[in-house]
């Protein structure tokens, strides 16, 4: 760590020297990238620095809450939480196609973010959290699908029209080394470790149309599994690990009743570089207690799977 010690420190001075007096916006996401760009900068220009939360409605549960907690009262940055569910929501009314959901939660997430940034005044920098991976990856790959969805949908890829100069401190580092960085920093081990979690969020793991019931099914339920996987002290030994919520339902029966409700498919993978990835080989015990837990826990819920698929051919998320 005496590395990142150093990297830390040179990076902090070359940030005070870029950036002047002058006020730097950076985006959160909720995730271990933006969350370590903003830790960075708070150490390097304090109060210059201004956050950008946009909460789309689409997050897990409780994630936005602790990003909240620890960058308005640890690091005490001038947060601004733009609270946009209902807007989210109304414009994904009706939308069941999964590039469209995409398409419109990436469009207004740069509308909400462009919105605030406007008000913030003396504004010139804007920071992201690049890594040296996005870096290679854009050069490479141009045009392949995996730049548009980044360039699209993570608080990483804002439009140039914005007009501000960017600050990328994390441009040479590699995830691991963020995260080393992260906790150098001084950042909670909870969001450190946090798995990659997609832009588009909860909506393209809510088949089909996403609704405000939908979604509310769908945190609960994937809320058990991720503390389930902690519980059995998997977190840091899979990659991803959430529910996903299908648009079927199912015969059940509760006691004497019979039941028609919805089924849960349990996702957990193991990967190097995402582009290739295994299903978890979890304990049975460990996927025992998540069904049991969903079911007898999240209401309107009486089925629970866990997807035994490959990437290739399967993807990680399913829509
Ligand atoms: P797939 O499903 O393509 O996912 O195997 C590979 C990785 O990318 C994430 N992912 C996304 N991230 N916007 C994002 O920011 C997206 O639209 C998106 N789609 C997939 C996925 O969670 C996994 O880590």
């Amino acid at each position: 760590t005496w590395k990142l010690g150093d990297f830390a420190r040179e990076t902090i001075a070359r940030i005070r020297e870029e950036v002047g007096d002058a006020r730097v916006i950076c985006g959160l996401s909720g995730g271990v990238d933006s969350s370590v760009v903003a830790a960075l900068l708070y150490r390097a220009i304090g109060d210059q620095l201004s956050c950008i939360l946009v909460d789309n409605g689409l997050l897990r549960k409780d994630e936005e809450g602790a990003v909240i907690s620890e960058f308005s009262s640890h690091f005490k940055t001038d947060l601004h939480v733009v609270s946009a569910k209902e807007r989210f929501l109304n414009k994904l009314a009706g939308v069941s196609d999964p590039q469209e959901k995409r398409r419109i939660i990436g469009y207004e997430f740069i509308e909400c973010f462009k919105e605030e940034a406007t008000k913030i005044k003396d504004a010139k920098f804007l920071a992201q959290g690049t890594l040296y991976p996005d870096v290679i990856e854009s050069g490479a790959a141009q045009d392949g699908p995996a730049a548009v969805i980044k360039l699209h949908h993570n608080v990483g890829g804002l439009p140039k029209e914005l007009g501000f100069d960017l600050v990328e401190p994390l441009r040479d580092l590699f995830k691991d080394e963020v995260r080393k960085l992260g906790i150098e920093l001084g950042l909670p081990e909870d969001i450190v470790w946090r798995h990659p979690f997609p832009g588009p969020g909860l909506a393209v793991r809510c088949l089909g149309e996403v609704t405000e019931e939908k979604l509310a099914v769908l945190r609960e339920a994937d809320a058990i599994v991720v503390n389930e996987i902690k519980s059995a002290n998997l977190y840091r030994s899979t990659s991803q690990c959430f529910a996903v919520l299908l648009p079927v339902q199912s015969v059940g029966v509760m006691g004497d009743a019979r039941t028609y409700d919805n089924a849960v498919c349990v996702r957990c993978v193991d990967t190097d570089d995402f582009m290739t990835a295994t299903w978890s080989d979890l304990p049975y015990e460990v996927l025992a207690r998540i069904s049991t837990r969903i079911i007898n826990e999240v209401k309107g819920v009486n089925r629970v799977c866990y997807d035994i698929s490959t990437k290739p051919p399967a993807t990680i998320e399913w829509e």
